[in-house]
């Protein structure tokens, strides 16, 4: 079984596409965890739908822990074999990077290196990309590493908004393909299929 932890922060629905992968697994990919920066959130309520428990960075903050070390050992002790960042919005540790070297993946609403870095997230980065008039989106599959959407792609789909009216047309265009990617790329890893040669990331 390869087991992920899924860590989001809001509304959910890359979370519920990765449960879609799930369950057409057979649970042979499951999701061990589900980690918010939030209290509450409604991905938490799809975590608990499906009876997968979650844990709140802030909870933990609030009883005293010393957060970060507490994650670890969450995801330790369940044996996570790949830490999936669905919409989290707060920086990852290096700490935890460093624990977990390629072992974490995000999912960027746009095509990296362009659109990227701090402060672009949700609706500022189709924002950006429509005041540009670009014309080709998509999404970015990459992992984490120290500095913000900045570590190796793994896998790219881009998407015309040639004909856009506004950012929320662009994000609609984006979600529907991040809900194919990420899942498509957590199933290659769970099939040993992502691999690194000669400094470039496949996906066989
Ligand atoms: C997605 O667009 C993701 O790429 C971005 O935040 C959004 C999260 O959406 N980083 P959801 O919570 O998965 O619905």
């Amino acid at each position: 079984m390869y087991k992920i932890a899924v860590f989001v922060s809001g509304r959910g629905s890359n979370l519920k596409a990765i449960l879609n992968l799930v369950s057409q697994s057979k649970n042979a990919i499951q999701v061990g965890c589900v980690i918010s920066d939030k209290i509450e959130c409604p991905a938490f309520e799809i975590a608990k739908n499906n009876e997968i428990p979650t844990y709140s960075v802030s909870q933990i903050e609030q009883k005293g822990y010393q957060t970060y070390n507490e994650i670890y050992s969450i995801i330790e002790k369940l044996e996570i074999d790949l830490i999936v960042l669905a919409g989290f919005l707060k920086k990852i540790p290096d700490i935890l990077i460093e624990k977990f070297e390629n072992k974490i993946i995000n999912i960027h609403p746009a095509l990296l290196p362009s659109f990227g870095g701090k402060g672009m997230f949700g609706i500022k980065v189709h924002q950006a990309v429509f005041d540009k008039s670009v014309q080709v989106s998509g999404a970015t599959v990459h992992f984490v590493d120290k500095i913000y959407d900045n570590g190796k792609i793994i896998a790219q789909e881009s998407v015309d908004i040639s004909n856009v009216k506004s950012p929320e047309e662009i994000a609609e265009k984006v979600l529907k393909i991040e809900h194919k990617l990420l899942p498509q790329i957590i199933l290659k890893f769970s099939e040993g299929k992502v691999i690194e040669k000669n400094n470039r990331i496949y996906v066989l």
